[in-house]
């Protein structure tokens, strides 16, 4: 069976993607990329929301911190995200500007306090490079807890399927 080298890749603002993400890495035995960016919005009140959100709907980029990973080592990448205003936020964003991940298999996850992360999910999709297969997707309702756990495992097993199948 051929190995698969696989990293989970998460943008969390308030720990919620953060839990799925570790979760899917100690699961798959992944390689794990917190993107930290430089500037966040307000961390309380209604301007969390609406700079966040405001940042994300203008499709705004962040300067990360500068992360040392080689992309080429990796065949599957697994992106966590949550849902700002329907949409992913900048940091994401600036994520995907930032990296070459042509030809690689992509799973895509998100949280979000409605727990139907399928229009952000779809977004990631568009804004990946056409050439990416984005083989499997996970939405998980916030504040996530243990009760996600069979729903993340679930989604790990899909990821096995996909690599154990391939030639
Ligand atoms: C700026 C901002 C905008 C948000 N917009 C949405 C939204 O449009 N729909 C939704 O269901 N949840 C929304 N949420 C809730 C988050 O998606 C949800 O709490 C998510 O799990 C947060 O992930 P994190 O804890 O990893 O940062 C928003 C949260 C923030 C901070």
């Amino acid at each position: 069976m051929k190995e698969h080298n696989t990293i989970v890749v998460y943008y969390s603002f308030e720990g919620n993607t953060e839990y799925v993400a570790e979760k899917i890495a100690a699961e798959m035995k992944a390689d794990l990329l917190k993107l930290k960016p430089r500037k966040e919005p307000a961390r309380t009140g209604l301007k969390k929301y609406f700079e966040g959100g405001k940042s994300a709907l203008k499709g705004e980029r962040v300067k990360l911190e500068k992360f040392d990973v080689d992309f080429n080592q990796y065949d599957t990448v697994v992106i966590g995200s949550p849902v700002w205003a329907g949409t992913f936020p900048p940091a994401i964003n600036s994520f995907l500007f930032s990296v070459r991940l042509k030809g690689k298999r992509i799973f895509l996850f998100g949280t979000s306090a409605s727990g139907n992360d399928a229009k952000m999910i779809e977004k990631l999709t568009d804004r990946l490079n056409a050439n990416n297969d984005v083989a499997a997707e996970l939405s998980v309702k916030s504040p996530v807890t243990s009760v996600a756990d069979e729903d993340i495992l679930e989604f790990c097993e899909t990821i096995r399927f996909y690599q154990d199948d391939e030639v």
